[in-house]
């Protein structure tokens, strides 16, 4: 390892501690104070001007109120920054109030046209598409972006792997057609340790927290990771508008890094595992897996360092999904993803049921999030659920008991 340029397995579990040591303590302190003691109204007043103008807080300020600055929330921020390879992290209550922030960010500068890549998490098309926060959108696929660029657009949109059916999209193509409007890439499904879009020529990076980073299922938060320029621009509107990160969510979620590559690339062993079973099972019509249509393009090695650990799979109809789901034993039937335990949802009827019948995903998929568990107990648990629902034929159930 190179001290200066250490390895990210290594900046995962370090980063945002190297004031440890000198507070004389092992682990981050957690500091649950809502309010701060101001020394006097002069300097309490110039540190409330700092943060709510967004400034970071200066060295020896008071952190004046929770909503305006949380040095636990900071050190989750500086940590994730670190990992993306961006100047500033800024956290939030959920990923959905993250996507909110930037997005008024964009409206307060006067640019609200998003021109946005679909698929997306169904949350994020269903903000864009209610136009809720006073954006306007133009849904556009990947070749699309240069022309659906107008003179007021703030911001492009992308996902990728993109939610649920594991789309790639080339950040470098959009970031090219994008030209000087900033590119904002979902990291979500990927996380820093399969991609970073920033070295690719985004702007903004976006996360579910509560998905991969923090990886537990104990956490709901979001954050961007980007310039201090933009920084500067969104942390008011996280001040104004409040949905901050709460700081034990934020311990939890810095915690949550210190495992992130180890788990990831266990995870997505798993789905691979996984992915080889149910192409070869005869119930199971289509599986979607990064690089699963040859990736013609190679973005797994160039863009990605691999596929993830998500996967969907279809499996003709509605009902034959709905049985599986709700067949399986080990595998939770529940939203959400990244956990360290597998968890399966039916995406067009629960996160992806606010998207318009043209954009929403078919009705007999099934996406998959693959946690730690043994993959060989995984597919125990799917080959019952699919022998449950009828979709094995009667040779396979008798060789399967
Ligand atoms: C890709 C992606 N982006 C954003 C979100 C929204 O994040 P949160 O649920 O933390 O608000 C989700 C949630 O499922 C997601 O999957």
């Amino acid at each position: 390892m190179n001290p200066q340029h250490p390895e990210l397995d290594t900046r995962a579990v370090h980063a945002g501690r190297a004031d440890l040591t000198a507070l004389g303590v092992h682990v981050p302190p957690i500091d649950l104070s809502s309010t701060y003691p101001l020394p006097d109204v002069e300097s309490g007043g110039e540190a409330y001007d700092q943060m709510a103008g967004g400034g970071r807080r200066l060295e020896g300020q008071s952190a004046v109120y929770q909503r305006l600055w949380s040095p636990g929330v900071a050190r989750f921020e500086e940590a994730l920054a670190e990992l993306e390879g961006g100047e500033a992290g800024i956290a939030f209550a959920s990923g959905m109030a993250t996507l909110s922030a930037v997005l008024l960010a964009c409206v307060g500068a006067g640019t609200p046209h998003v021109v946005a890549v679909r698929p997306l998490y169904g949350g994020s098309d269903h903000l864009l598409a209610t136009g809720l926060l006073g954006t306007r959108v133009t849904w556009a696929d990947a070749g699309g972006v240069a022309a659906a660029i107008e003179p007021d657009t703030g911001l492009v949109v992308v996902e990728t792997p993109a939610n649920p059916t594991l789309d790639l999209v080339d950040l470098q193509d959009v970031v090219a057609a994008a030209g000087d409007v900033p590119v904002l890439v979902d990291n979500t499904f990927a996380t820093p340790v399969l991609q970073r879009p920033l070295e690719l020529g985004a702007t903004l990076v976006l996360h579910s927290v509560t998905k991969f980073l923090a990886g537990h299922g104990d956490v709901l938060a979001g954050a961007v990771v980007t310039s201090e320029a933009w920084a500067q621009r969104i942390r008011p509107v996280r001040a104004v508008t409040g949905a901050v990160l709460h700081p034990l969510s934020a311990y939890l979620a810095h915690r949550g890094l210190q495992t992130l590559p180890l788990r990831v690339r266990a995870q997505q062993e798993g789905a691979q595992v996984l992915v080889r079973w149910l192409r070869g099972h005869p119930g199971v019509e289509q599986v979607f897996y990064p690089g699963s249509d040859g990736d013609p393009t190679r973005l797994i090695g160039r863009q990605m360092a691999g596929p993830g650990a998500v996967l969907a799979f279809d499996l003709g109809s509605y009902e034959a999904a709905a049985a599986v789901a709700g067949s399986c034993q080990l595998i939770t039937h529940a939203v959400s993803l990244g956990g360290v335990d597998s968890l399966v949802q039916h995406p067009a009827a629960l996160t992806h049921r606010p998207v318009a019948d043209e954009a929403k995903p078919g009705a007999g998929i099934l996406r998959l999030s693959v946690g730690l568990e043994a993959p060989e107990d995984l597919i125990a648990d799917l080959d019952q659920a699919l022998l449950e629902a009828r979709l094995a034929p009667r040779e396979m159930e008798t060789a399967s008991r």
